[in-house]
């Protein structure tokens, strides 16, 4: 049977220097929870470098979160991905540590190592983490704890060596002397720990002046009693604790060029990285160009020889080779290979573009299909509409949805034209190579190839062979 670990992510604090009434680990950093990152990290370990030689004899368990200032939005976030421990009273992190025995004693097998990480550093790495576990084997530890270096004044416990360089304790800030603050080696709070050792002496730590129990007295407990306790350093970077919004900040900065980086790397031409905002999350395909201005939060995926900016916003999206996105912004929006929208266009949830749609300047669209190579080349709104293939919309045409109380479904047959100005009242369905009259409001289904016009629309004639450039107002530009 293999050695197994369980990772501990602490989780149940409200985070009070960030000034929030979001607990902390839901802030987010390049549009994820900070917690997500430290989750990605851990589900991350087995595939690190650093875990190579630990992979034949390593297993792990699905990760314990400590829950407590709003757990049930922590929980409801990460669903089955954890198991969860509830702290109800915020009592440190030392306490926030016991509150997890019972699930961690039930799992199977029971883990030798408990991983503890807090639930603050999005930038810790998976392979920081694989080491650590590999220090803490390979030196047969009761505890191994990460420690930075980080730039001085700093509110992180200080690490504490004797003369030889020994770890002798980690200082908290409230604690420190003058002399100690000097110090620029932190603690991040990660941390390997031998279990049952963990266990017996959480259950007498002594409780701190400031009324909480600190994780961080167990280290000059260990070395005191004389069980090895070892270090790794990780950077700067992969080490810092998110405390307030200044902090979060700099990380976002940080993890956001990453980001840009990584993607310029694969191939993705970014034009001013400073003004260009892309989550973690976001996949681009080679050759697609990102102008100024442009934001992309995940889960979004953009093909390859795309154009995508200025100033455009897309969440959720799937976008397919070769679009054009100018100034615009798309929600929960699917758009198939070479469609082109903007300036100014705006597709909604559930708006499904087809192969080759053109859409202009101040066009709207929610929750419709729009067929291959159908044009919208002028401000207009389509709304929970099925539209066929090459349609003609012409300028300031509207599908009225709504009737006040519920809405109603426009259906739009291929080759359709619906001249400018159009008012289709919902439910109304127009048949293919039909032609609406510019200016009319259409309340009644109309028969493919037909021709109507006026206030409400009436039918002019059933064309045989249907000439849809006779369409008043319509014409393609
Ligand atoms: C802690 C460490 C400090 C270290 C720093 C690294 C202690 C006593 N101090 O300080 O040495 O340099 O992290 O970032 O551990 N939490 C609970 N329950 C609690 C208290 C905290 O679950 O009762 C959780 C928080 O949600 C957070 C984590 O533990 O994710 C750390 O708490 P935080 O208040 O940020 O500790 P720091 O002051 O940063
Ligand atoms: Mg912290």
């Amino acid at each position: 049977m293999n050695n197994t670990y369980v990772a501990v992510v602490l989780a149940a604090g409200k985070g009070t220097r960030m000034r929030s009434n979001l607990p902390k680990v839901l802030h987010q950093v390049a549009g994820l929870p900070l917690m997500a990152h430290v989750l990605n990290a851990l589900d991350d370990i087995p595939t690190a470098a650093a875990f190579v030689e630990l992979r034949a004899t390593l297993e792990s368990h699905r990760p314990v979160v400590v829950v407590g200032y709003g757990a049930e939005h922590v929980a409801a976030l990460f669903g089955q991905r954890c198991h969860y421990a509830l702290q109800e009273e915020q009592l440190g992190t030392g306490h926030a540590v016991l509150m997890v025995r019972e699930e961690v004693e039930a799992l199977q097998p029971v883990p030798d190592t408990v991983l503890v990480c807090y639930g603050d550093p999005p930038l810790v790495s998976s392979e920081v983490l694989a080491k650590l576990l590999a220090e803490h084997r390979q030196r047969q530890a009761t505890v191994t704890f990460l420690t930075g270096i980080a730039n001085l004044p700093s509110d992180y416990g200080r690490v504490v060596r004797d003369e030889q360089g020994r770890v002798r304790e980690i200082v908290e800030v409230k604690r420190a002397t003058p002399e100690h603050l000097q110090g620029r080696e932190v603690n991040s709070g990660v941390y390997c720990f031998e279990r049952t050792w963990l266990w017996s002496e959480l259950e007498r730590l002594p409780r701190n002046p400031t009324g909480e129990y600190y994780l961080t007295d167990l280290i000059g407990i260990a070395g005191a009693q004389g069980w090895v306790v070892a270090t790794v350093t990780g950077s700067l970077d992969e080490t810092v604790g998110i405390n307030n919004r200044v902090q979060l900040a700099e990380v976002e900065q940080l993890v956001r060029r990453r980001i840009l980086e990584k993607h310029m790397l694969a191939g993705v031409t970014i034009i001013d990285p400073g003004s260009t905002y892309i989550s973690a999350g976001v996949e681009i395909g080679m050759d697609t160009i990102i102008l100024p201005g442009t934001t992309l939060s995940g889960p979004t995926r953009i093909g390859s020889n795309c154009r995508i900016g200025p100033y455009s916003t897309i969440e959720h999206s799937v976008i397919g080779d070769g679009c054009i996105v100018r100034q615009s912004v798309l929600e929960e929006t699917t758009f198939e290979e070479n469609v082109s929208i903007g300036p100014f266009g705006h597709c909604r949830p559930g708006a499904y573009l087809a192969r080759g749609v053109r859409l202009g300047n101040f066009g709207e669209v929610k929750n419709s299909y729009i067929g291959p190579e159908t044009d919208m080349h002028h401000f207009g709104y389509v709304g929970d509409a099925t539209l066929g293939e090459k349609v003609n919309v012409g300028a300031g045409a509207i599908t009225c949805n709504y009737d006040g109380v519920r809405k109603n479904r426009t259906i739009i047959g291929n080759g359709a034209s619906i001249g400018s100005d159009t008012m289709l009242v919902a439910p109304v369905t127009i048949g293919e190579h039909a032609i609406t009259g510019a200016g009319s409001v259409v309340k009644h289904d109309v028969p493919a190839g037909a021709v109507v016009a006026g206030v409400p629309a009436r039918l002019l004639h059933v064309a045989q062979a249907v000439d849809t450039s006779s369409a008043e107002g319509s014409k393609k530009e």
